[in-house]
């Protein structure tokens, strides 16, 4: 591949070097996958407005996310058995945030766990994300692990109670832990960089859980453990319940309604995430840009509002800036970079967004990120309508 320039780049790399199984995993949404579509398409849809004569020469992307320190308004999304798009995956991707100046979020569904993450980096703070579980002494325990590992916030998960269903997923046999058929097989045989790397980690397989449940160590068992362990009780007594656990900063993920937003102000959360799991859960909902406007206006005066989907470049973080989030994730982003490169892949997919803020910014006539508002986006509401492509040719 010659010179990487864009998170697509990375994308295409991806694709190349990790076995079909996870790839998809990543690169999947629920049922029609027209959510998944639609966080991109949405954010490609909106215009910028620029700006000339202004002095950029002093320009910063730097923020606070949380009251922590943050070199530009991004932080790495969880992502379930991140460890398998390449070996001890969540680590490497762990340090290429440590080192970029962005917060990195370990998915309780990870392959690399708590403990895993706070040696490889050497203790530096991250975030952790929780999923509440039918086994309540489960989840008290992993938020001790946490506390222990010096995590420095907690986001919890509110929009997984039950799976949305990927068909990809369900083709390839993907489940938590992997199954490897005899497809499977064959085509990790032809990605040698990734089965080279994933026989030299002892990291295969759910590192939160295994070894922290009695009796669970046996794949099958697991696997069922998992199917079984999804709260489909969740409420809101469950997350007041967490803020009564954990005194440190609490993140609520997977918020998409107005109402919701509200009741997640109200349980005293630091942070809510408008998101809707990177496509992955309601097929038909909106896209996390669309539901973001009416989410910040509502609560953005009483806690902090992130978003998360479809974030692929520096233009998409100052959009979702400009509609009034006040920091961003990257999902998908961030696993091409790793399944693409690992550790160095990360750290390119974090340089490109950077770099795109920085210039997109600038271009639009802004040289801080407090000073990013809706006056950044062009207005078309009396725009003359184009003409039809048809006539247009
Ligand atoms: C996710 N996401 C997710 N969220 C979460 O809270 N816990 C998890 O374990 C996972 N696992 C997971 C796996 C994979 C492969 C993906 C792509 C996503 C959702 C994730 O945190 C985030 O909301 C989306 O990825 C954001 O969308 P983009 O940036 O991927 O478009």
């Amino acid at each position: 591949m010659s010179v990487i320039t864009s998170i697509e780049d990375l994308r295409v790399l991806a694709e190349k070097r990790v076995p079909r199984m996870f790839y998809q995993y990543a690169d999947s949404g629920s049922w029609t996958e027209g959510t998944y579509r639609a966080n991109e398409a949405d954010l490609a849809r909106i215009r910028l407005r620029q700006r000339v004569a202004v002095n950029l020469e002093q320009r910063s992307t730097r923020t606070r996310l949380l009251g922590q320190p943050a070199g530009m308004p991004v932080a790495i999304a969880p992502t379930g058995l991140t460890g398998m798009q390449h070996a001890d995956g969540e680590i490497l991707a762990a340090r290429a945030a440590r080192d970029f100046g962005i917060p990195f979020t370990l998915s309780t569904m990870s392959i690399c766990s708590i403990e895993d993450v706070a040696e490889g980096t050497g203790g530096h703070p991250f975030w952790f994300q929780v999923y509440v579980m039918r086994d309540r002494g489960f989840v008290e325990r992993l938020i001790a692990r946490a506390r222990a590992g010096n995590v420095s916030a907690l986001v919890l998960t509110l929009d997984l109670p039950i799976s949305g269903q990927r068909h990809k997923d369900l083709k390839n046999g993907l489940s938590a832990p992997p199954r490897m058929t005899l497809a499977n097989l064959a085509n990790i045989a032809g990605k040698p960089r990734w089965w080279w790397r994933m026989l030299h980690t002892r990291r295969r397989t759910l590192g939160n859980i295994v070894g922290h449940i009695e009796g669970l160590g046996d794949n099958a068992l697991l696997s069922e453990w998992c199917a079984r362990q999804f709260d489909p009780t969740l409420n809101w007594d469950d997350v007041r319940w967490i803020r009564g656990l954990w005194d440190g900063k609490l993140v609520l993920k997977g918020i998409q309604d107005v109402e919701d937003a509200r009741m997640a102000a109200s349980t005293g959360a630091d942070a809510l995430i408008v998101s809707n799991h990177g496509g992955r859960q309601l097929d038909g909902a909106p896209s996390s840009i669309v539901a973001l406007p009416r989410i910040a206006d509502a609560v953005g005066q009483r806690m902090e509002v992130h978003m998360d989907g479809g974030i692929r470049s520096g233009q998409d973080v100052l959009k979702a800036l400009a509609l009034g989030a006040r920091g961003t994730y990257i999902g998908r982003s961030m696993l091409y970079g790793l399944g693409a490169m690992g550790q160095a892949g990360v750290t390119r997919a974090l340089e490109i967004i950077h770099k795109e803020l920085d210039l997109t910014m600038a271009f639009c006539g802004r040289t801080r990120i407090e000073d990013i508002d809706r006056g950044v986006l062009f207005d078309d509401s009396d725009a003359v309508p184009a003409a039809p492509l048809a006539l247009a040719a």
